[in-house]
């Protein structure tokens, strides 16, 4: 008990390397396996066997302490660190390094007691009570105290244990408030973010219904109101509540970067719409950007959201490296063994041409959560799905969680351990994979092959979900999954990029339902056409400005000029609705009345108060062309759509000839490419290839025979590249 303050390196046990042995490991050519493990949950006799386990699996990397608060703080200002310094040395023991987590997702009792103040209000004016876990307000001071002591007093401890080889600080930073707290932080936010009154009341248009502020103290978060709440106060509300989760994110870190900057940090992301977290501007903060991802779908699109998922977090993990090295021009995004040198700070290494390196680091071994019930992962989807992370840049697999507990909330959770113990499928499959991965390394930092980018923005999917649309229908993320289905479908590989990002490299450049579009992004995308790139648009983007403020003059608005179009109507259509489109297929969820101002009519609406109408538009503008779609188009039409504006803009898919079903992803590095290969239908299927097959050693002359259900990954023979 008590805290060592700067306790010499050394301390702990048998341990007596003068650095940190495990932070090297982001330097290393391998990939990180493992998961969460929860050994406060368990009695020390079973550490030992959870180990010799991990050692069987290959497990190198695992999160301790995510939730333990309570046990390592079990009365303000009392510590008990006995129990983790035996973890800890248990895993520098044994080869295993550490993601040390601050615990502060869940405040112990003690805290919620002391400080009903910090207690989380909802937007109806409820305050929550402690029984659950995020039960806090993130902008009350209590709570970011106590939050700063315990990761302080960790980050004291530990920073040179040689098991620690990463920071997890947190967990899933999402939970939202709206006590006084917070609604004094917002006015704050609100005037730094909007300069005056003035200013607010015109970005929030607050002629409206009688809302004009002569006072920044009438301003609240939006709580529950009568009817239908400003858009421009809802975004706000989410942007601020960002940057105040980033704020209480970026103060942990600090304290864990000075005591020990060679070890990274980082915060895992949950994924979904509710999250008030803009992903792309945090990875700026993070050393290596980590996400947790759960498909909500049983049948093949767990695939496609698997893959979505992954190019997005590649997308912020590039943007963030590139926002760092234009704040700091000493930093050079790709090559952060060199500043390491310099600062000693050492962020994860991202690619070579790129930076901005992320990790998976929450999946569910066997389980996919889906509507009402969890579904059991089909043998070999666990590692076809880890791999699809992989393949797409991930620095390894991990998973929530190591073993499954026997009570608490999440007792059924999936684990790699799981209830029936190592005797199980799941855990075969576990040591299966860790022998995949090992026998994969080699393809650790190499760059992800994409000629297509889809443009993704964190605030279009907040403001598309307020009240008073023209369809409750209306989803960014919906449309970017829609369009990167279609591109995955055809076999292209995709970044993912935010507006702004540099997009010259890229033969096609998607922008599905980007709705708030400021005067930057629209001159990005016309700048990007003029110097002959093809961008192809879809509905309802460009409509409004930065402050979701419809711009008038036609829709879509910062995009009309670009795209040669002018659109005067909107015609959202009913649930199950379709609008038959010349030529074959159907439009859904929304169509529109379409003016060509320059465009070419590319496929027409073929019924209903549109026929004869254009429904997709194809305009020269500069050296290049930019393809209008005013409506949903089905899966299939999307594919052919989206495959003909791909080929004409000279993308070609990763492997032509893989069949569908077969994700194809190439990897490239200085002296090789990779090419992976995911079977992830029942049937076998043989693919051209030409190279050595890593997983078996094979020497793949002409192609790879891919069982039902199988992977493959090749180091392609130079032709094949
Ligand atoms: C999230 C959390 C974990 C756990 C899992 C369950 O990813 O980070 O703590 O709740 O979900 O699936």
């Amino acid at each position: 008990m008590g805290v060592p303050r700067g306790a010499p390196t050394g301390a702990y046990g048998n341990i007596t390397t003068s650095t940190n042995g495990r932070c090297g490991m982001w330097d290393e050519a391998r990939l990180r396996f493992g998961g969460d493990w929860n050994p406060e949950q368990w009695p020390e006799r079973v550490w030992a066997e959870d180990v010799a386990l991990m050692r069987r699996a290959r497990v190198n990397l695992v999160t301790v302490g995510v939730f333990a608060w309570s046990r390592l703080e079990p009365a303000p200002g009392r510590y008990d660190f006995g129990w983790l310094d035996r973890v800890l040395d248990l895993l520098a023991d044994n080869g295993v390094g550490a993601a040390l987590a601050t615990p502060t997702a869940s405040p112990p009792p003690w805290f919620s007691l002391a400080h009903p103040g910090a207690l989380p209000v909802t937007a109806d004016g409820v305050r929550l009570h402690h029984g659950s876990r995020d039960t806090y307000c993130a902008a009350a001071p209590a709570y970011r105290a106590a939050a700063r002591r315990i990761a302080g007093v960790l980050a004291d401890r530990y920073a040179h244990h040689p098991a620690v080889a990463l920071w997890h600080v947190h967990n899933e930073y999402g939970t939202v408030c709206h006590c006084e707290h917070a609604a004094v932080a917002f006015r704050a936010w609100l005037a730094g973010r909007h300069g005056s009154l003035d200013a607010l009341n015109d970005a929030w248009t607050t002629s409206f219904w009688s809302q004009h502020y002569s006072d920044w103290a009438q301003i609240s978060t939006p709580r529950a109101t009568q009817y239908l709440a400003n858009p421009g106060q809802l975004l706000d509300f989410r942007r601020f509540w960002s940057d105040t989760l980033l704020a209480a994110y970026a103060e942990q870190r600090d304290l864990l970067r000075a005591a020990n900057p060679a070890v990274p940090v980082t915060t895992n992301y949950v994924l979904g719409d509710w999250v008030p977290v803009d992903h792309a501007r945090w990875a700026a903060e993070v050393d290596l950007v980590a996400i947790d991802h759960y498909p909500s779908a049983v049948d093949g699109a767990a695939e496609e959201q698997t893959a979505l998922a992954a190019d997005l977090a590649r997308g912020w993990a590039r943007h963030g490296a590139r926002a760092r090295a234009a704040a700091d021009p000493t930093a050079d995004a790709s090559a952060h063994r060199a500043r390491a040198d310099g600062d000693g700070r050492r962020p994860v290494p991202g690619d070579a041409a790129d930076g901005g390196a992320w990790l998976l680091m929450e999946s569910a071994p066997n389980l996919i959560y889906t509507a009402g019930r969890m579904h059991t992962k089909e043998p070999g989807r666990m590692a076809r799905h880890s791999l699809a992370h992989v393949a797409r840049g991930s620095r390894g697999a991990m998973y929530f969680q190591w073993r499954a507990p026997v009570g608490g909330a999440e007792r059924f959770h999936s684990a790699l351990v799981p209830h029936a113990g190592p005797d199980s499928r799941v855990f075969r499959e576990t040591v299966e994979l860790g022998a995949i991965l090992d026998r994969i390394a080699e393809t650790d930092g190499a760059r992800v092959e994409a000629s297509v980018a889809i443009g993704w923005d964190a605030a279009s999917g907040w403001a598309l979900q307020h009240p008073g649309l023209p369809s409750q229908r209306l989803h960014h993320h919906g449309e970017v999954a829609a369009a990167h289905r279609a591109l995955w479908r055809a076999g292209f590989g995709c970044d993912v990029v935010l507006p702004g990002d540099p997009v010259d490299r890229y033969a096609l450049l998607v922008l599905p339902a980007l709705y708030l579009a400021s005067d930057a992004a629209a001159a990005w995308a016309r700048a990007y056409v003029a110097g002959g790139g093809h961008l192809v648009v879809t509905w309802l983007s460009g409509v409004a400005d930065e402050h979701a403020r419809v711009r008038a003059g036609g829709y879509p608005g910062a995009f009309r000029d670009v795209l040669g179009v002018r659109v005067e109507e909107f015609h959202p259509l009913a649930d199950g609705d379709e609008v038959p489109l010349a030529g074959g297929g159907t439009g859904r969820i929304w169509a529109e009345s379409v003016g060509l101002a320059g465009a070419e009519v590319v496929r027409a609406y073929a019924a209903g108060v549109l026929a004869g109408q254009p429904a997709v538009t194809r305009h020269r503008h500069g050296a290049g062309t930019a393809w209008y779609v005013s409506t949903r188009p089905d899966d299939e039409t999307y594919r052919r759509l989206l495959t003909d504006a791909a080929l004409a803009a000279g993308a070609a898919p990763t492997c032509p000839a893989a069949p569908a079903g077969v994700e194809a992803v190439r990897r490239r590095g200085a002296a090789a490419s990779w090419l992976f290969l995911l079977n992830h239908t029942d049937r076998a299927h043989r693919v051209p290839a030409a190279g050595v097959e890593l997983l078996t050693g094979a020497l793949v002359d002409t192609a790879v025979e891919l069982p039902a259900g199988g992977v493959a990954v090749v180091r392609e023979a130079p032709a094949a590249r």
